[in-house]
């Protein structure tokens, strides 16, 4: 599936739409350069959970837990796993735990990621702000999100 938003505004509402239909123990992994819109997309997801702290990229802690929203928010970030040695992260504890996992760079990471997930990737189109959005699902549960997203 494939949609366009032209600012980061509607990056945020689709994702605030995407939000509704999640379920514990879901992962949406996000692709695309740095500034393609990954942390504005979490953003969406932390409002569409009713999550009112500020998120903040974890670029240095790898990973934020947000608690108060309708599902806990684990928001993590593997940019800095690029050039690291990752082994054992832990984080299957998280993904398969009662909240909705969040994942920037998960290419950066090598092993543990859940089998069925969304993807999202994204495509800078032009400086003004247009993104192209590829959404993909493995699993049944992500396709029926993406069957809801198409109605
Ligand atoms: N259509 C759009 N969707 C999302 N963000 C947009 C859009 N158009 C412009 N922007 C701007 O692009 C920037 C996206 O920054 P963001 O931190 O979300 O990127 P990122 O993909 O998380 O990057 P990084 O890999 O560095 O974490 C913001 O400044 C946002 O205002
Ligand atoms: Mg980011």
């Amino acid at each position: 599936m494939q949609i366009i938003t032209n600012n980061e505004l509607e990056t945020k509402q689709l994702a605030v739409k995407i939000a509704g239909y999640l379920k514990p123990s879901m992962t949406i992994l996000l692709e695309g350069q740095l500034g393609a819109g990954k942390t504005a997309f979490t953003k969406g997801i932390a409002k569409g959970l009713g999550i009112q702290r500020i998120i903040k990229s974890p670029t240095y802690t790898l990973i934020r837990e947000y608690t108060e929203g309708r599902l806990p928010l684990y928001h993590m970030d593997l940019y800095r796993l690029e050039h690291a040695e990752n082994e054992d992260l832990g984080l299957e504890e998280y993904f398969y735990g009662k909240g909705v996992s969040v994942v920037e760079w998960g290419s950066f990471m090598k092993e543990e990621l859940p089998k069925d997930y969304l993807m999202i990737r994204f495509n800078v189109l032009n400086d003004s702000g247009k993104r192209e959005l590829i959404i993909e699902a493995h699993g049944e549960p992500y396709q029926e999100i993406l069957k809801e997203l198409k109605q």
